[in-house]
Formats: structure tokens, C-alpha cells, sequence
């Protein structure tokens, strides 16, 4: 099946999609960027939710790389997709770890019957990837991931994201 993929510039929170994916911390309790973002728009329903995966399936957190899916609580979205992308590392190529990020996020949608996907750019805030390879990575990742997801859409929130996301897309 194909997917389409389309770049948008705006808050992730107000994207109207079955499932937004959020750049989570292992913990999944929260945090800043879209993390705290979601769970403020979103209400106590997800962090609830996230609470009761530490005291089952994660207990260690969920590891960088994987995706687990929430409520979206109050958000126009079903479902909340928490991936965690990895820390930039100049020593470390992790670029494996990121793309792993779009990829599980896609099969969890699979898994939950979601059509139309919304990603942020995943490790390109606190986490300090660089934009363009960020960009490059996940629209690589998606355009050759085997999924039943019909729309993959980027949300990117300044212009300068939204600009690599463009020029990566081609
Ligand atoms: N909608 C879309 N994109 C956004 C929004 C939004 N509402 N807010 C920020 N961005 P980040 P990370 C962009 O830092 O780098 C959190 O504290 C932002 O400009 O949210 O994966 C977590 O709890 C950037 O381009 O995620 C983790 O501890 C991109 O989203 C840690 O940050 C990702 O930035 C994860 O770091």
C-alpha cells in the first residue's frame, strides 16, 4: 500500500488523525517539547495511562528505538504513539535507533488500525539531532516502511524544521 507523505508547519497537538506520535523520554512520565505539549492539551488521561504501562509491560521505561500507544484523552487524535528517540551522539552513529523510532511507531499504528499518522521531528529538540539528517531519517523511514498507514504527516513547528523536512522530501 502506499503512503503519502505531507509536511505541514504547526502544534502537533491540533493535528485531527487517528494517532499522533509523541517524542517521549523512557519514562513516560512527561517532560517539555511535545511531550509536555500533548500532556497538557491532552489531560491526565494519557499520563494515567502511561503510569499504569510503567506498572506493567514497562516497568524498566520504555527503551529508545520502540513505541507503545496511549489515549489520546482529550486530543482530536484516538491515540497517543510514544516513541523514544535517542540523545545526538557525535561519537555514536544511533542514526539505526531513530529510524527504529518511525518504523515501530508505523507497526503500532498498524496494530491499532490507524490510518492517518501525525509525527513530530523526533530527537531534533532536547535531544539535539541535527535537523536536516533528523528530516532525512524519517521520511527515508517511512517512504520504505511496508505499512498500511495511508497519510504519514510531518508537523514541524518552526519554519527552519519545516524547510529541511522540504528540501529532504525533494
Ligand atoms: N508540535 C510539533 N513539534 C513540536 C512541538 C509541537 N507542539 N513542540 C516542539 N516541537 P522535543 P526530543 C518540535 O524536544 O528532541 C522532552 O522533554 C521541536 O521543535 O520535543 O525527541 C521529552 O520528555 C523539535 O523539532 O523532543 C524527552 O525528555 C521536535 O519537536 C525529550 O524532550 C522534537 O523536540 C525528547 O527530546
Amino acid at each position: 500500500m502506499t503512503t503519502t507523505l505531507t509536511l505541514v508547519r504547526g502544534d502537533i497537538t491540533r493535528e485531527s488523525v487517528d494517532a499522533i506520535v509523541n517524542a517521549a523520554n523512557s519514562s513516560l512520565l512527561g517532560g517539555g517539547g511535545v511531550d509536555g505539549a500533548i500532556h497538557r492539551r491532552g489531560g491526565p488521561e494519557i499520563l494515567a495511562a502511561c503510569r499504569a504501562l510503567r506498572a506493567s509491560r514497562y516497568g524498566k521505561g520504555l527503551p529508545t528505538g520502540q513505541a507503545v500507544a496511549t489515549t489520546a484523552g482529550a486530543l482530536d487524535a484516538r491515540w497517543v504513539i510514544h516513541t523514544v528517540g535517542p540523545v545526538w551522539s557525535a561519537d555514536e552513529d544511533r542514526s539505526a535507533l531513530l529510524a527504529s523510532c518511525y518504523r515501530e511507531s508505523l507497526r503500532v499504528a498498524d496494530g491499532l488500525g490507524a490510518t492517518t499518522v501525525a509525527f513530530p521531528a523526533v530527537s531534533t529538540g532536547v535531544y539535539g539531532w541535527p535537523m536536516d539528517d533528523g528530516a532525512r531519517i524519517a521520511l527515508d523511514t517511512v517512504r520504505t516502511a511496508d505499512t498500511a498507514v495511508r497519510e504519514a504527516r510531518f508537523v514541524l513547528f518552526d519554519d527552519a524544521a519545516y524547510r529541511a523536512f522540504a528540501t529532504a522530501l525533494g
